[in-house]
């Protein structure tokens, strides 16, 4: 195996990317929202990890800040050792190109393009050659292969979905993030999702972190992390299907 350098991935021994007291608020006054309260996560290089939690506990809204997509009202996010909030915008888009994957929960493919085009778009706009063998990898192993040459309209939701995964990964980035990731995929292809992510943290070295509400797919990840109404309550290391659903059954009742 050959590992590609990417720019500006650094060796240091900081975490791979962190939050400190993280608030989002959106609106004022009577209609305020509070997304995020003082939330302060980190995630380590290499290590997997799921966040879960209630719909509307901000799981989105701290990986969209965590992704450099969304900026939050205050506190600090740093991917390796960048502080997010001091770049400018030039320099915001080159690292979220170079270092971070994202597949969103509405996918956001580009209807225009096949799946093979939508794959490489990433690397395409940074000038950056695929790395073939990886390339391949990640088609196979996501079942892509006889759908490269059809565009996302000719894809079922879940094929799609897949495409939006292997687009994150396509350029190993330093950290993916996957915003339900399998959320509309049978168990089979759930499985052939989780199982590419956890080598990527495993085989790469890439951090994953992902959103997910089933305790099977948080059962791939090191730890699990819980928010509730925009904040972190809990955290589970090594969790099994059965540990996380415990834990989401006492968190529910308290
Ligand atoms: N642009 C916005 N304007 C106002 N409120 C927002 C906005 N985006 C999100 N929110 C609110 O912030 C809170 C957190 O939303 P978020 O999307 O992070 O939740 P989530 O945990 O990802 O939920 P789900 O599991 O349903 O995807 C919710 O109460 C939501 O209504
Ligand atoms: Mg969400």
């Amino acid at each position: 195996m050959t590992d590609i350098a990417l720019p500006g991935r650094s060796a240091g021994s900081a975490p791979a990317a962190s939050a400190k007291a993280l608030t989002k608020t959106y609106g004022t006054g009577d209609t305020q929202v509070h997304a995020l309260r003082d939330v302060s996560v980190e995630f380590e290089r290499g290590e997997f990890t799921a966040i879960m939690g209630p719909s509307g506990s901000g799981k989105s809204t701290l990986m969209h800040c965590l992704a450099g997509l969304d900026s939050a009202t205050s506190g600090t996010v740093t991917i390796g050792d960048t502080e997010l909030t001091n770049l400018t915008d030039k320099q915001m888009t080159g690292l979220r190109r170079d270092r971070i994957g994202f597949v969103f929960q509405s996918f956001n493919l580009v209807p225009t393009l096949t799946a093979l085009e939508n794959i490489t778009l990433p690397l395409d706009i940074a000038g950056r050659e695929p790395d073939q063998q990886w390339l391949d990898t990640v088609v196979d192993r996501l079942g892509l292969r006889d759908r490269l040459d059809h565009r996302p309209s000719e894809l079922s939701g879940g094929q799609q979905q897949r495409v939006a995964c292997a687009r994150a990964l396509a350029g190993r980035p330093d950290i993916v993030f996957g915003d339900e990731p399998t959320g509309n995929l049978d168990s089979r292809s759930s499985g052939e999702v989780l199982g590419i992510l956890r080598a990527a943290a495993d085989e790469f070295d890439q951090t994953v972190v992902i959103v997910t509400h089933d305790p099977r797919a948080a059962s791939f990840a090191d730890r699990v992390v819980f928010l509730a109404d925009g904040a972190v309550i809990d955290h589970l290391a090594n969790p099994t299907a059965e540990t996380v659903l415990d834990r989401m059954k006492q968190l529910e009742t308290v």
